[in-house]
This record gives structure tokens, sequence and C-alpha cells, in this order.
């Protein structure tokens, strides 16, 4: 297994080019088993969830294509509509083809995807809609068995804006020749991507505020689509400009995605400038501490908890984190402390004592943000550290290690 080896206390100076966005690529590849066409899909990030995806697709019967950030879906020979445990179980994300097989055949099988190093993460939410759309569900030996049948209801109300339910709801309700709402839906940029290829693909859908209308079509066409930037990527590199007191310049960024990222960067005492292409992040002294909340998006998002808590670990004064969104998302704390940090854990809540500076040390990855929050107090740390399991950030950040030896930090990846 790989690990990094990273030297800390360099700041981090240049420009860092922001891939595209991981959970955005993933529901819009599920999403071409609707169209049996050929699409083109632009931007996408070379990643391990995007090969895991691409598996999948192929096991059902998609070829798919990867060259220079292009993939070439083609869906026109799919005929299978099973996700078979072995890929769900790899990677959670693969739930998201039940509503596009659903759509497409009108039934679908797909194993449970069972526990994840974050929690439980049930899949509840998207059972009990889909079924208020008239899908027929029964669990048999870990799989979920979904039949269309005639929808009595038109719109549904979540209870939770869950963004993986939002996407399977959106493109079930993409396949219905009417007009399905879905009422408290997710707000992420990612669901707005979603809904451009799925328009361009033919349906019809609005989404604002957390309020879905979506126009199905009964054919949708392959096109060709570009994804959005990784805001996840871009607030990570952010965070690290703003822990090793850098200078940073993140081309691509879109600062409209970014807002209570940016607004949290700011309040640590790093300037935060908007130009032209991306955002640019300057951070001369010590950061400030600071007081977050995780919450659904347009909030202070969950995937950048973990990086936040490396930044508050050498903050002047005490922070307060609180974790809404998953129970069980302070893994990295326990690392983070064997490096020197000061944190102590109460439920849902974290209280982080700033230190004056964090040491080296090895330490190993329990998911991917605990990665990102584990590399980011490394460069910043006084001495060397060995991160281990880097596994898990190949799941989701492009090229990490070249991204931030780039501009300036000293990290190696060593093959083992
Ligand atoms: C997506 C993102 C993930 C991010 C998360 C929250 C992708 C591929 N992944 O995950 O990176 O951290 O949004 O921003 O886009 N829940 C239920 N029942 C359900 C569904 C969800 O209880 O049926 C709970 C989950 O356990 C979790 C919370 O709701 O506690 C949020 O989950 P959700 O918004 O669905 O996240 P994902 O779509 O899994």
């Amino acid at each position: 297994m790989d690990t990094f080896v990273i030297e800390g206390g360099n700041p981090l100076r240049g420009t860092i080019r922001v891939s595209g966005s991981k959970n955005a690529v993933l529901p819009i590849m599920a999403a071409t088993l609707m169209t049996a066409d050929i699409t083109e899909i632009d931007n996408v990030p070379n990643l391990r969830d995007v090969q895991t995806m691409s598996k999948l697709l192929t096991h059902l019967g998609a070829d798919v294509r990867f060259t220079h950030r292009r993939l070439f879906i083609n869906t026109r020979k799919v005929r299978s509509w099973e996700a078979p445990y072995d890929l769900v179980r790899t990677m959670r994300a693969s739930v998201l083809v039940m509503g596009a097989l659903l759509g497409r055949f009108g039934k679908a099988r797909v194993s449970l995807p069972g526990g994840c190093a974050i929690g439980a993460r049930p899949i509840d939410l998207h059972l009990k809609h889909l079924s208020a759309l008239g899908v027929e569900i029964s669990l048999k030996d870990g799989y979920v068995h979904l039949q269309a049948k005639h929808a009595p209801k038109s719109t549904v109300r979540l209870a939770y804006p869950s963004v993986g339910a939002t996407e399977n709801l959106m493109m079930y309700a993409a396949s219905l020749s009417r007009r399905t709402v879905i009422a408290g839906a997710a707000r992420e940029p990612e669901i707005d991507d979603l809904a451009a290829f799925l328009t361009a693909a033919g349906a019809k859908i609005t989404a604002r505020r957390g309020h879905v209308e979506v126009s199905g079509a009964d054919r949708l066409a392959g096109v060709q689509h570009r994804v959005i930037p990784d805001r996840i990527e871009a607030g990570t590199f952010a965070a690290a400009a703003a822990l090793t007191r850098g200078d940073l310049h993140l081309a691509g960024a879109r600062p409209d995605h970014l807002g209570a990222v940016l607004k949290k960067i700011s309040d640590a005492g790093a300037r935060v400038e908007e130009e032209p292409d991306g955002v640019r992040i300057v951070a001369r002294n010590r950061p400030r501490s600071l007081t977050l909340t995780t919450m659904p998006y347009p909030g202070f998002p969950t995937d950048m908890q973990a990086q936040f808590m490396a930044l508050t670990s050498v903050g002047d004064g005490t922070s307060v984190i609180t974790e809404t969104v998953f129970e069980n998302r302070f893994m990295h704390a326990a690392e983070l402390s064997r490096m020197g940090a000061n944190i102590a854990i109460d439920g849902r809540v974290a209280v982080i004592k700033g230190v004056r500076d964090l040491k080296g040390a090895p330490v190993t990855v329990s998911d991917l943000r605990a990665g990102a929050a584990l590399v980011l107090a490394g460069l910043a740390a006084k001495g060397r550290s060995v991160v281990h399991r880097v596994y898990h950030l190949d799941r989701g950040y492009e090229s990490m290690e070249k991204k931030l030896k780039s501009v300036g930090a000293s990290i190696a990846r060593r093959r083992n």
C-alpha cells in the first residue's frame, strides 16, 4: 500500500488547477445508463471512484473509454439491471445507478451498500421516496429489488435533503412522461450539474432552493457535458494555503460554490481574492480560532470538516467544530492528536485548543477527507510525517502529491 512521506514547514506558493468534481461526475455517469446512446463527459478527474463507476457501467454492458479527461460512454448495449455486491461495497455511490436503471428498464436490483467508515449511511430515504413515486420495493439476500408501477403521487417531500436520494429521484423522474416535484431536495451544486445534464439529454428540470421540478421524457439522448470544478478539492487547497501561511491561486475554482468555506478561510485570517479564473488565498499569520457547524449546502460542507480541524489545530485560541451531517466522522482527531493537536470530542462536537506547532508523525488514513486533513497537517508540521493508506486519497484527489509538489510542498509517494 502506498504512503506519502512529507517534510513539513514549506509555505505553499503558486498555482494549482482544480480538477473536475468527483461528486458531480459520478451521478452523471450513472445517468448515462438512461440514454441508450453515446455520451461524452469532459473535465473528468482521473480518480479511483471514477474507475469504480466505469467498472460498474461496463459490468452492466456499457462501453466506457477514458482519454485526456474525457469519458465516452456508450450505453446502447446495456442489458443488465443488477448492481452486484462486489462493486457496490467498494463504493457507496454505486447506489446512484438505482434511479437510472429504473428509468431505463422499469426495474433494478441493487446490492445494499452496507456500513461505511463514516457512519451507518442508510438508503432509507432513497427507497421511501421512490416508493412514493410508485416503485415497488422488496429486500432479499442483501439486494434491493425495485419495480416501477403506476405512481400514485407526483410530489415527494424529503424530510432531510439527502444528496444521493435527490439524485436517484431526479433520474427516475426524468424517465416519467409527466411532471414530478421533489420538495425539500438537496441544493448542492452537483444537483444543478445533474439537472443540467438531464435537461441537455431531453428532460426538463428546474432546481431552485431545494425545490426540484422534473418533466421527464420517454427517451433521453446522449449529449456532451462538461463537469463543474471540484469545490471540495478547491476548499482543501484553500485550507492548505491558510495552514502553511502560503499564497495559492486556485485556477478554475468557482467562488460561488465555495461561499461557506471561503467565509471561514477569511474568518481564520487569510485574505481571499476572487480572480477572473478562480480564487487566490494569501495567509501570513497563525490562523485565528473558529466556530463552525457542518450543514447541507449552502451550509459548511461536511466534506471540509476534517481539513478545518487540521487548520484549527494550530489556531490561535480554542475552536469548536460541530458535525451534524454524519455521525462518527471525527476519526482524524485521534491521528491529529498523534501529531500534537489538542482535541477533545464529545459526541458530535470537537473542541480544539490550538497549539503553536504540530510535529511530524506516522499516521493512518481512515477515509478520504480524514486523509486530506492528515496531509494538510503534515505539510504544516515540523519534521517528517508518513501518511499510510493513501489509497483513500486516490479515490477523490487527482494527483494530489504532484499538485502539492508543484507549489513547493515536500511530499513524495512511496510505493510499497
Ligand atoms: C454525498 C457525497 C458525500 C457528502 C454527502 C453530504 C457523493 C458521491 N457523495 O453523499 O461526499 O459527504 O453527500 O454532503 O456525492 N441518510 C439517511 N438515509 C438516506 C440517505 C442519507 O439517513 O436514505 C443520511 C446519511 O447517513 C448521512 C446524511 O443523511 O448522515 C447525508 O447523506 P447524503 O446527503 O445522502 O450523502 P450521500 O449522497 O451519501
